[in-house]
């Protein structure tokens, strides 16, 4: 893995999405760790994704998504607690999409919730099936608690801090590069 190709996937199609938000700040905050990465929202999902992109069917436009998560090396999923896991919405993304373009890949995980376990259970789930697939999935996880306490601010509070720069550092030592001083 050379780690070039890296996509930051926030795991839920939900409009006002707090995930998103965050999923925004991994951006930035990588490329200040100079590592550049792209940004896939599932709010960005075509209204009739069930319909058309299921199962082999596909749209030309979805064919856009598909071959953006094929060419990415590594995957940076950001992933809401809904009900206890991850969003229903990500299984039948990552349903959607062909079986081989898995295979090899690495990921890793941050989780966010309201409440306080962070996702820590959805995440154990997402990284179940994503091993099913052959992904290997990077041990270190960020966990996000009361993730409306740390955006509805305008500052983040310091264990949010300290959660993002060991996963930065954590993700920029997968991929073999030097982080910067600071970040
Ligand atoms: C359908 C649904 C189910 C949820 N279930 C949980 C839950 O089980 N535990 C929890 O701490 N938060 C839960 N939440 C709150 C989200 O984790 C919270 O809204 C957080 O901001 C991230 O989700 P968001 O990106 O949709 O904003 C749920 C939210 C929704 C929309």
């Amino acid at each position: 893995m050379n780690g070039e190709n890296i996509l930051v996937v926030s795991m839920t199609n939900r409009n006002e999405s707090l995930t998103l938000h965050l999923a925004r700040e991994y951006v930035e905050r990588l490329e200040a760790a100079g590592i550049p990465a792209n940004l896939y929202s599932l709010t960005e999902l075509p209204a009739n994704f069930l319909v058309e992109e299921m199962y082999g069917r596909r749209s030309e436009a979805f064919m856009a998504v598909e071959s953006a998560m094929a060419q990415a090396e590594f995957y940076l999923f950001v992933v809401p607690e809904y009900n206890g896991s991850y969003p229903g919405v990500g299984k039948v993304f990552i349903d959607a999409m062909p079986r081989e373009i898995w295979k090899g890949k690495t990921a890793s995980l941050a989780g966010a919730s309201s409440g306080r376990f962070g996702n820590a259970r959805g995440l154990d789930h997402l990284n179940a099936v994503l091993n099913y697939l052959q992904v290997t999935v990077l041990p270190f996880r960020a966990h996000y608690p009361y993730l409306e306490r740390i955006l509805e601010h305008d500052f983040w509070p310091a264990d949010a801090e300290t959660e993002m720069r060991r996963h930065v550092a954590d993700i920029a030592a997968a991929l073999r590069r030097p982080v910067a001083v600071g970040v």
